[in-house]
């Protein structure tokens, strides 16, 4: 290892060079998986990631990029054997440029996501990518998830707001893919191989983000309904009233919302926990506040009177409406403290949200009756986060953990029986390795392993991860 070590810290510098305390770098987030990295590099430049790339691949040493370490798969963390290194872009946090006319900011891999939406506010534009884990994720770790997060429905996911990269290949040669072009019809896009690739085609070092107009207006509601299928209707119903304004429609269950206000007491529900369901929902307009709360005043008036929605409660500022958010930001971790639940990141088909969430039930209450779904999510683009707590009278914790593969069978199952997705936003990592191949043709997994060969043909670009 010396003469490895040796070798990184003459690009990177002594003090970037961890050989110690890994602990950051190496467990997950979930504290699922416990890596034992040969040695964690903090490269600051481009030309530093290309030469320690370029190092790794004349000594076949296995690589796995890392930039905020808040993934949800085990993508970003490193196996046991001791022989893999962690090179991270976590010191990468330049804004090299933002052009207000292209709408378009270039940045560093290892910018913290709340930092690109502020600096894209600053300059009176959004950049819209929003998730729980905005404040520590990194946009390298953002556009190799391909995140998704609270704004996918009138944004899209990260695949969409990327409009150009630099990548260091698994040669450690550096490919310049940093154009700001709406239209660019020149051959394969190659931004779209490593957008979503979790790591294992190359590491993002540089990308140029889509902006938009700052929305003048947004208005917070936070609503009570008896259940999905008329949380799908008000889905529909606000479209019609409301068109593409509305940013974000989250759904969340009277259970899911208990465990918040559970573990974060200081936390109030704006209704009483008399309903079922919850839908949270943001409408952005570029109207004034006055004129979009008419509006979105005027829609759920008429859907209470169709019977759609029970009750709501319309945030009267930014401080109501962030406390409103508050509730659904500590959704995951309020999980945590109530035990480890078996987590789901599946999308189905917006119209068919409902029947899914009836068929898991039941598969899931005759399997293990008195299971308890924790079930919320952004059902706005159809991707419901349906985590799974033990039977309380049957099951604790360490044991339920046990059923990890059953549980996600019979969830799983019922996804593909809906045509939906095993993982909507979180990816494979190594979570869903073994699960992909159930649900994935044989051609598409060989056609991906092709791809994989052809960039990395030796394999040292997070190896064991997605394929
Ligand atoms: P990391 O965890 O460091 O890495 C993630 C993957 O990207 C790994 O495979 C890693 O190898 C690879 N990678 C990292 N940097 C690079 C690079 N520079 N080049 C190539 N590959 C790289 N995700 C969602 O999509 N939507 C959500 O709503 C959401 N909510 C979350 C809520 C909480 C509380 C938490 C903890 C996580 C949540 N996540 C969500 C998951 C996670 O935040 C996202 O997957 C995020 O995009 C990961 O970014 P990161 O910087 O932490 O990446
Ligand atoms: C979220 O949307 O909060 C996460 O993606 C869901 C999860 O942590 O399961
Ligand atoms: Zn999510």
């Amino acid at each position: 290892m010396s003469d490895l070590k040796t070798a990184f810290a003459a690009i990177v510098g002594e003090s970037n060079v961890i050989t110690g305390d890994f602990a950051a770098y190496a467990n997950d987030w979930r504290k699922k998986y416990f890596g034992k990295p040969l040695l964690v590099v903090k490269p600051g430049t481009v030309e530093e990631v290309a030469a320690l790339v370029k190092l790794c691949a004349e000594t076949k040493t296995p690589i796995v990029p890392q930039a905020g370490n808040t993934g949800l798969v085990g993508g970003g963390v490193p196996d046991e054997s001791g022989t893999e290194v962690i090179i991270s872009v976590a010191r990468m946090t330049k804004v090299l440029e933002v052009d207000t006319i292209n709408n378009t900011m270039t940045v560093e891999a290892g910018c913290i996501l709340q930092t690109l939406q502020e600096t894209a506010a600053e300059h009176d534009r959004l950049f819209p990518l929003s998730l729980a884990a905005e404040g520590s994720c990194r946009i390298g770790g953002n556009i190799s998830t391909n995140a998704g997060g609270v704004q996918v429905l009138r944004y899209g996911n990260t695949r969409e707001l990327v409009m150009g990269l630099e990548v260091v290949l698994p040669s450690g040669e550096i490919w310049n893919g940093l154009r700001g072009l709406r239209k660019d019809n020149t051959g394969y896009d190659l931004k779209h191989l490593f957008i979503g690739a979790e790591g294992t085609l190359g590491i993002i070092t540089k990308a140029v983000l889509k902006l938009f107009p700052a929305p003048r207006s947004t208005q917070t509601v936070f609503i009570g309904l008896e259940s999905p299928q008329k949380a799908m209707d008000l889905l529909g119903f606000m479209k019609g009233a409301l068109g593409d304004r509305i940013t974000a429609f989250e759904l969340i269950s009277d259970f899911g919302l208990s465990l918040v206000t559970k573990y974060f007491p200081q936390l109030k529900a704006p209704l009483p926990p008399a309903f079922p369901w919850f839908v949270l929902s943001d409408i952005a307009d570029s109207r004034d506040a006055a004129a979009l709360t008419a509006d979105v005043e005027a829609a759920l008036g008429e859907a209470i009177e169709q019977g759609i929605i029970l009750d709501c409660a319309i945030a009267k500022n930014e401080t109501e409406g962030n406390r409103m958010w508050e509730l659904r930001e500590n959704m995951t971790e309020s999980q945590v403290h109530e035990g480890r639940s078996i987590k789901h990141d599946v999308s189905i088909p917006i119209s068919k949200i409902a029947d899914f969430i009836k068929a898991a039930d039941a598969a899931l209450e005759k399997a293990y009756p008195g299971v308890r779904p924790i079930t919320f999510g952004h059902v706005g683009d159809g991707n419901l986060h349906y985590n799974v707590a033990h039977p309380l009278a049957s099951f604790t914790e360490p044991n339920w953990t046990k059923e990890l593969d059953r549980v996600n069978l019979i969830v799983h199952d019922a996804t593909a029986q809906f045509n939906g997705s095993i993982s909507a936003e979180h990816g494979i990592g190594q979570l869903k390795r073994e699960e992909i191949k159930r649900y994935k043709s044989a051609l598409e997994l060989q056609v991906m392993k092709n791809i994989k060969a052809a960039i990395d043909p030796q394999n040292i670009m997070n190896p064991g991860k997605v394929i």
